[in-house]
């Protein structure tokens, strides 16, 4: 049975929710402020939780903030009143499933629990199989940048030399430094990986190389470090730009001699590690700035490998796109799904600005949220924008938010119009193609908007 809890101060909602939900044989809990809420959670299962936005002691906000970071797994439906709807739409940017307005309307309420349920369960099943038979070892890609990243594994996989991999979130960096490692000699070693960025500035030392018992507190037994794992493997430094200088030091000497202490200890331990490193920050600029090590630069970057935004990959989007739906598809036993023809437009156009990760998640979202067997642009529509929207910065509505719907429209299409014609050099025809529509059609539509065309 499905356990829903209901966090309100308002004691009639939560009744009545309650009797409506229990009356659909859902198992439900109330609390009457958020600390009470938390309290709940931290001791029974639940699968969703209905949160009122506006809350007395700690705020709808901060509860959900609470509930997301403890429990991501765990879907919120936000109720607000119509005085706090920007709040809600807040919450929902946050990771709430979505939200209901004041006066709560029955029907709407028991749509948006099934539908929020469902989600969850779909996203677990999604997640075992995925545990089971997703696993990411496939580079996919045969455009002109994969190729040359192809080439460079396979010519530095063999020896032991250092490779800097650079470029963009969710471009493959790490699945690249794994590629590497499997086919080198080393592959039946271990391949360890450090985020930098995730470790805090006091721990980073102990985690690279080790503590002995009592080298502070909380020391309580030996720790080998990451270096030392990593004896006969390849240790991958993840994020490694942002290392703070004083730990760039040291990994410095560390893979200058492949010789470190553990902390606490004067004993120098000497291993056997090749070195993989990435960073997705611009890292000419983090030198220059004077927050990365030139010299440490050098030492990492023996071979390069520049990851191109999948904006810049050509047909690799395609081929992406067949892989990952063909993989959602064998691994769910759903029937085939392809996209329309206007969807797979639209897919192109979009810039990916969270790239293979992004339109990885996409298609699974995709899959599970929509049913049709032709995906439309609308529905890629609705799924993309959602992110688009939760990416944005705040305010990215604003300018169109004191306009009738009408004047937004036109607004939109008056600056997609420019920005295209701009991109493709004021020519006609090929702007008209990437705008999907025909060019007799953007004429006109220049005319009605009354934009010069200077080339
Ligand atoms: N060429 C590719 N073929 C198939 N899957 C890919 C490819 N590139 C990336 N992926 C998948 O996309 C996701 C993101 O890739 P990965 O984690 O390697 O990116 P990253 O560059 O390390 O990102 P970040 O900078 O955010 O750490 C992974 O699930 C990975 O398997
Ligand atoms: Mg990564």
């Amino acid at each position: 049975m499905n356990q829903i809890l209901i966090i309100d101060d308002e004691p009639g909602i939560r009744d009545v929710l309650k009797d409506v939900l229990e009356d659909e044989s859902y198992s439900v809990i109330t609390a009457p402020d958020g600390i009470e809420g938390l309290a709940i959670l931290e001791k029974q299962r639940v699968d969703l939780v209905i949160l009122d936005v506006w809350l007395p002691n700690m705020g709808g906000i901060e509860v959900l903030e609470k509930i997301k970071e403890n429990y991501p797994d765990i879907e919120v439906i936000i109720i607000s009143g119509h005085a706090n709807v920007n709040l809600a739409v807040k919450a929902v940017k946050m990771g709430a499933y979505d939200f209901l307005e004041k006066p709560l309307s029955l029907e709407k309420t028991l749509t948006t629990v099934r539908n929020a349920i469902q989600y969850e369960e779909l996203k677990k099943e999604n997640q075992n199989l995925k545990n089971y038979l997703f696993v990411d070892d496939e580079i996919i890609g045969s455009g002109e940048a994969m190729k040359i990243i192809r080439s460079i594994i396979d010519q530095s996989a063999k020896s032991d030399s250092r490779i800097l991999i650079l470029g963009p979130n969710g471009t493959g960096k790490e699945l690249i430094a794994k590629e590497i490692h499997r086919k080198s000699h080393r592959a039946a070693g271990p391949f360890i990986e450090v985020n930098c960025a995730a470790i805090p500035e006091s721990l980073i030392e102990s985690e690279l190389f080790g503590h002995e018992k009592g080298a502070f507190t909380n020391a309580f037994n030996h720790r080998k470090g990451k270096f030392e794992l990593a004896h006969k493997g390849t240790l991958f430094l993840d994020e490694v730009a942002d290392m703070s200088m004083s730990t760039q030091a040291k990994v410095l000497r560390a893979i200058q001699e492949l010789k470190f202490e553990r902390v606490g200890s004067e004993e120098s331990i000497s291993v056997d590690v090749r070195i993989i490193s990435a960073t997705n920050k611009i890292i000419d600029e983090e030198i220059k700035a004077n927050r990365f090590r030139e010299d440490l630069f050098f030492r990492l970057n023996v071979i390069p490998i520049y990851v191109p935004p999948l904006k810049d990959r050509g047909d690799d989007l395609h081929e992406l796109i067949a892989y990952f739906m063909e993989k959602y598809k064998r691994n769910s036993n759903q029937q085939v799904k392809v996209f329309s023809k206007e969807a797979t437009a639209l897919l192109k156009e979009y810039p990916w600005p969270g790239n293979i990760r992004e339109l990885k998640n996409f298609i699974e979202r995709i899959n599970i949220m929509t049913d049709e067997l032709e995906i439309s642009k609308q529905a890629c529509e609705k799924f993309l924008n959602n992110q688009q929207i939760a990416q944005d910065e705040p305010g990215g509505l604003n300018e169109f938010m004191d306009l009738k719907l009408n004047e937004a429209k036109d607004k939109l299409e008056r600056e997609m119009i420019i920005e295209k014609l701009k991109n493709n050099n004021f020519n006609i025809s090929r702007a008209a193609q990437d705008l999907g529509l025909y060019p007799s059609n953007l004429h006109s539509k220049i005319k009605k908007y009354g934009i010069e065309i200077d080339k």
